[in-house]
């Protein structure tokens, strides 16, 4: 049982992962399309897509999955599930970052501009190569 939920674990994340490293590239090409133009429409779609369809039921998934894991082995006591945890909840508080952004440009809002996004852009990046060494490698205790 516990092998099929870690399976299901990583599915999730590989889905999550995907939207959190693409949806930024989105953000940085239709922050310099014209507002209410054609091709803003459809950056628009594809954006509340891979949010809804795609990101969110991922990253609930991942939790309830990470969450159970973590229970059944006990690691809610061992330091590296601890540096996980605050590595994911940044994850997920940068997924609600993008979901803020995504609807500010729903609303033709978006105040940065594409060099914004390039940056932003890093940050799912950066906090996936810690967690991935953090559960595999488990430097410390
Ligand atoms: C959302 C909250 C999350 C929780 C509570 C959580 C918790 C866990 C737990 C307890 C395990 C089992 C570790 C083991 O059996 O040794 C696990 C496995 C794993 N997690 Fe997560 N995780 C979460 C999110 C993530 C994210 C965002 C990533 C990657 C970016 C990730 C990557 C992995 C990987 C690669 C494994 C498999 C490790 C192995 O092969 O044993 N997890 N996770």
């Amino acid at each position: 049982m516990y092998l099929w939920i870690k399976a299901l674990h990583v599915l999730a994340i590989i889905s999550w992962m995907a939207g959190m490293l693409y949806l930024p590239r989105l953000f940085v090409y239709h922050a310099d399309a014209a507002p209410e133009s054609d091709k803003s429409e459809t950056f628009k779609i594809m954006e509340r897509r891979l949010l809804f369809g795609i990101m969110t039921p991922a990253m609930v998934t991942a939790w309830l999955t990470g969450l159970f894991l973590a229970t059944e082995a006990g690691f809610f006591r061992s330091p590296w599930f601890h540096a996980k945890l605050l590595f994911v909840s940044l994850m997920t508080i940068s997924h609600f970052m993008l979901a803020k952004y995504r609807r500010d440009f729903s609303l033709d809002q978006n105040a940065h501009q594409s060099r914004f996004y390039r940056v932003i852009n890093e940050v799912p990046t950066l906090l996936m190569i810690f967690i991935v060494i953090l559960v595999i490698v488990k430097p410390f205790g």
